[in-house]
């Protein structure tokens, strides 16, 4: 597991690091609201070179950042409309999937499956920074 403490302006280390390291599966982003899910998935777009506009997918069950990075959030609905909707066959397509919000559940339905899966824990430790827990599973 590694661990890194990084302020807003540090995450662009962090997201490079990630994209070099892990450039295809999916990204599991855990953490309170307003930790800091969607300033990762922000960062991550933007250190693949996209200048795509990133927003939280509050009402879409998914977004397409350049056919290359798909993002969802399943605070809403949750893990099983999730997958009732058919969104695990989703996660198959090439590139970078990062879901907001997802679950030990979801991990494990991903683990057994076979998806390379990256998970990060956000914890706040003041307003501008952020303790980021991450752990590969291959
Ligand atoms: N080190 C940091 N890392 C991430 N965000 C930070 C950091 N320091 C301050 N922030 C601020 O914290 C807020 C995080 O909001 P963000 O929308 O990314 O959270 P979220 O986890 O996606 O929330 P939600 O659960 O509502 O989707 C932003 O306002 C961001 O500027
Ligand atoms: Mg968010």
């Amino acid at each position: 597991m590694k661990k890194h403490i990084l302020a807003l302006d540090e995450i662009k280390k962090l997201s490079d690091d990630i994209v070099a390291t892990f450039p295809s599966g999916i990204i599991i982003l855990r953490g309170d609201l307003a930790a800091g899910k969607t300033t990762l998935t922000k960062n991550i777009v933007a250190s693949l070179g996209l200048d795509d506009e990133v927003t939280s997918p509050t009402f879409s069950l998914q977004q397409c950042y350049s056919d290359k990075v798909f993002h969802y959030d399943i605070y809403n609905k949750g893990i099983e409309h999730f997958i009732s909707m058919g969104m695990l066959e989703e996660l198959e397509k090439d590139g970078l999937h990062i879901v907001e919000w997802g679950d030990d559940k979801l991990k494990e339905i991903l683990v057994d499956s076979g998806f390379d899966v990256l998970e990060i824990y956000i914890n706040k430790i003041d307003s501008d920074t952020r303790e980021y827990l991450i752990r590969e599973y291959k």
